[in-house]
């Protein structure tokens, strides 16, 4: 009896309890379809504003970025020959140097480049013979008038790959095409102006000779993109760069391969039957037959080349700035992203997420096969990293267009340690 009642009594209590839980429940669920519903809305408003923020991006983008159809390949990021290391970051700087891109070392221990300011200077070597450590003149002021550049507004040269021969400068202008400095009597002329080629060049880069100096071969990296927009150049997937061969006697020029992808810097192999051509916006050294003009191969780097340069081993330095990442890789895939960008963000907003602290140097050899890097994560002695120079004592000279220094690695300085093959 008394267990009966218990029950009732614990049944009744159950009940009531169960019930007083269900209105609960229905309170916490009108509850939670209130938040919810306030969620759906937040929700909503936040991907309309996306999509209307994206669709205005997308229409007042400054460019149609294109499908990428031949995407960078996956590469061994930190393994093997591009493990992560520090062996480009002790040496020393030359400072007061804006945006040295290029560097040549003439006879006498002279270096050359040019800056972001137009000049191209002289850097003597010191009173001790050191190469870099003396005096920095100016041989050419930046200043050219009544010519055709790619920039009317500046009106102002930006001297870019130099090379040098006979006593000459020969230097790719950004701005005024090829140029050639004298360094007897300090003239300057424009050996080929932008305009000698249909479509114009937007941004010469840089210059190779061949073999005997018949020929000069010349890159443009862009007929679209000027200097000014390299960031719009990499977000809108297009590849209108090329290069010219130039005839220094009869001044005829020829457009030998187009399509590249930035035809930045360029050189010669050491038997002169390879053309080795930096596709900076693909991450690539694309390597040319100087009969055919056909493409060998394409070798892929973990980084953006620049300019390359032939050592005294036979082999080739290439230097790179702003290291692939996951999302570079990503944004490949998808062109409406890239475009979006290009309308919401400012160019200077885009091209800051440009790495260009991190650099990396590679030792390739004529096949294209890679032998060594050499990193430098935090701009330690780069910035904005455009070439490695072999200097006549052996040590490196590394040059950035956006670096404010020029520095001078001992390459025997930075050999890894324990490592006994070098
Ligand atoms: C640049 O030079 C051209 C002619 O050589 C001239 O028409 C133009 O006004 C100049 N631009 C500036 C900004 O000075």
């Amino acid at each position: 009896m008394s267990k009966v009642r218990q029950r009732a009594v614990k049944s009744t209590a159950s009940k009531s309890s169960n019930s007083s839980a269900g209105q609960n429940s229905a309170q916490e669920n009108v509850e939670n379809f209130g938040v919810l519903a306030i969620l759906l809305r937040v929700v909503t408003i936040i991907s309309v504003t996306i999509g209307l923020l994206f669709a205005v991006g997308l229409n007042i983008s400054p460019f149609t970025a294109l499908p990428i159809d031949d995407e960078m390949p996956a590469l061994p990021m930190n393994e093997g020959v591009f493990a992560e290391n520090e062996r480009l970051t002790s040496g020393i700087k030359i400072n007061n140097l804006l945006g040295p891109e290029s560097v040549v070392e003439d006879g006498n221990n002279n270096l050359y480049t040019g800056l972001d300011d137009g000049r191209i200077v002289r850097i003597a070597p010191s009173n001790e013979g050191e190469i870099g450590g003396g005096q920095v003149k100016t041989l050419f002021s930046g200043k050219l008038s009544g010519v055709y550049n790619t920039m009317p507004d500046k009106n102002r040269t930006r001297p870019l790959g130099i090379r040098l021969k006979d006593n000459m400068l020969y230097v790719a202008d950004a701005a005024y095409g090829f140029l050639t400095l004298n360094l007897k009597t300090n003239a300057l002329q424009v050996l080929v102006a932008p305009n000698d080629v249909t479509p114009a060049m937007r941004f010469p880069d840089d210059l190779v000779f061949s073999e005997g100096g018949k020929y000069l071969y010349l890159t443009d990296v862009s007929h679209t993109y000027d200097i000014r927009n390299l960031a719009y150049s990499v977000l809108s997937g297009l590849c209108d760069g090329r290069v010219f061969r130039f005839n220094l006697k009869t001044k005829k020029i020829k457009t030998v391969v187009t399509g590249l992808c930035s035809a930045n810097g360029i050189e010669l192999t050491h038997d002169g039957r390879y053309l080795l051509i930096s596709e900076t916006l693909r991450s690539r050294v694309r390597i040319v037959d100087i009969m055919t003009f056909k493409t060998k191969k394409l070798v892929h780097l973990p980084a953006m080349p620049d300019n390359i340069r032939r050592n005294s081993k036979g082999t080739y330095w290439v230097a790179a700035s702003n290291p692939r990442t996951g999302q570079s890789d990503y944004l490949q895939k998808y062109p409406i992203v890239r475009q979006a960008i290009g309308g919401l963000l400012t160019h200077d907003q885009i091209f800051k997420t440009v790495n260009r602290r991190s650099n990396m140097l590679f030792e390739m050899d004529s096949r294209g096969k890679i032998l060594q890097s050499l990193h430098d994560r935090d701009g330690a002695l780069t910035h904005g990293f455009s070439q490695a120079t072999e200097l006549s004592d052996g040590r490196l000279a590394l040059s950035g267009y956006s670096s404010n220094f020029l520095s001078i690695l001992n390459l025997k300085d930075s050999i890894p340690i324990g490592d006994g093959s070098h």
